[in-house]
């Protein structure tokens, strides 16, 4: 039997009666999405500056990834990595262009957390090495490894018994990195811009230092990328960029954004890592299928044909000029549109529900002073004008 939704209220006790309570969920029931705004099945529209948590990056439903999307669809949904495919091929390379000099090779999985697993076991098969060393306040995902190297509020303790070989150190400083780097350890790995802490970034310096100390000590350099990456900061990703100091790691870990919403990770790595990498010793069934493909081409077609890298930039700079004249902001901390908005009081969760009300969607963070704004590199100067305005009325 089919069921059909009528309404939020019925499809809300659905969810509720059918499915784990794991969400804090916004009242809303999304039906349909174009560019940066989502409609609901109450015939309303918001204004989504979340962008379904930094997924949307092309917007929602571009044309050029729906059609994408559709045609792969009508040709071959899915085959193992046991055979070639070009689509696959074209994404590598499509990707692997992408990415700063000196990383040349991909492997395709399927989420954000997978693809910090994969990254780990390279450093680890690599070097020969056990410890990966994390930061206080990254966040790298809820599968075992990864939730191990998650030092971010009740994040790690839901993953107890937390698997061995992780070690902590303060996020932006260097020293404590050293103090923790001896012959045990087989990489660093971060998240360059600590999105879930609050859109906390580290001086310019650190990035250039820890890849000193990196090299120093024999030691692999992983940025975690899921959030920063494929444009969001507007450069293609953190790593080489000049917001990163042209910093190159030897590993960048994706997800997110890099399927526009079809689910597919991705590590993306060295020619002298890569060789260090054998038949069977990663894997995964659904990495690389040619659906997941065909978007990845479509997303990173789209970012490219659009100047969406430039709009992420000019809108980053028209979103930080026009809150200078809100006096309750404290400050914006970020790169592109990966934004948090911290507050002078803890106000992020009232603001994030009145701007709800007022249809918008933004998100908080582990940070109650700060708001987060994730919105699609398509977003328009309307859509920021929209946005302000609201947030003075809500602070009024
Ligand atoms: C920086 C970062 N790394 C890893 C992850 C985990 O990604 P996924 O939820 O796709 O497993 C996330 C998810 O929010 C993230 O923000």
């Amino acid at each position: 039997m089919t069921l059909t939704t009528t309404n939020f209220e019925q499809t809300a006790a659905r969810e509720a009666e059918f499915q784990l309570a794991t969400y804090k969920k916004m009242k809303l029931a999304a039906v349909r999405g174009r560019g940066a705004w989502v409609e609901t099945s109450e015939g309303e529209r918001f204004l989504d500056l979340y962008g379904g948590h930094a997924v949307a990056a092309t917007g929602h439903c571009h044309p050029h990834v729906v059609e994408a999307i559709r045609a792969q669809a009508g040709e071959l949904l899915f085959y193992s990595n046991l055979v070639y495919s070009e689509v696959r091929a074209r994404a590598a390379e499509k990707l692997v262009s992408c990415a700063p000099a000196g990383i040349t090779k991909a492997f395709f999985c399927n989420s954000g957390t997978e693809a910090n697993e994969n990254a780990m076991r390279m450093a680890r098969m690599f070097t020969g090495r056990e410890n990966i060393i994390t930061f206080t306040g990254g966040f790298h995902g809820r599968t075992a490894d990864a939730i191990s190297a998650t030092f971010l509020g009740k994040y790690r303790e839901i993953g107890r018994p937390n698997v061995p070989g992780h070690l902590c150190a303060e996020f932006g400083s260097i020293a404590s990195v050293a103090a923790l780097a001896d012959e045990t350890v087989a990489a660093v790995m971060l998240e360059p811009i600590q999105s879930m802490a609050g859109v906390r970034q580290a001086q310019p310096e650190f990035y250039g230092a820890l890849r000193e100390l990196c090299d120093a000590r024999g030691m692999l350099l992983i940025y975690d990328e899921v959030q920063t990456g494929v444009g969001r900061t507007g450069e293609w990703f953190f790593a080489g960029s000049k917001t990163g100091a042209n910093v190159v790691p030897d590993i960048i870990t994706l997800a997110k954004a890099l399927g526009s919403g079809v689910p597919v990770g991705a590590c993306l790595t060295t020619e002298t890592v890569a060789a260090h990498i054998k038949e069977n010793d990663l894997g995964t069934t659904f990495g690389g299928g040619m659906l997941a493909m065909a978007a990845v081409n479509a997303t990173l077609e789209a970012i490219e044909r659009d100047g969406m890298l430039e709009n992420a930039r000019t809108l980053e700079g028209y979103l930080r000029e026009s809150l200078k004249v809100v006096p309750e902001v404290a400050r914006v901390r970020g790169a592109g549109l990966l934004l948090g908005i911290e507050f002078t009081d803890e106000i992020a969760a009232k603001i994030h529900q009145g701007l709800l009300n007022e249809h918008i969607i933004t998100g908080t963070s582990s940070d109650a002073r700060v708001l987060r704004l994730l919105p699609p590199l398509c977003l328009k100067r309307e859509e920021v004008d929209l946005f302000v305005e609201a947030l003075k009325r809500v602070l009024s």
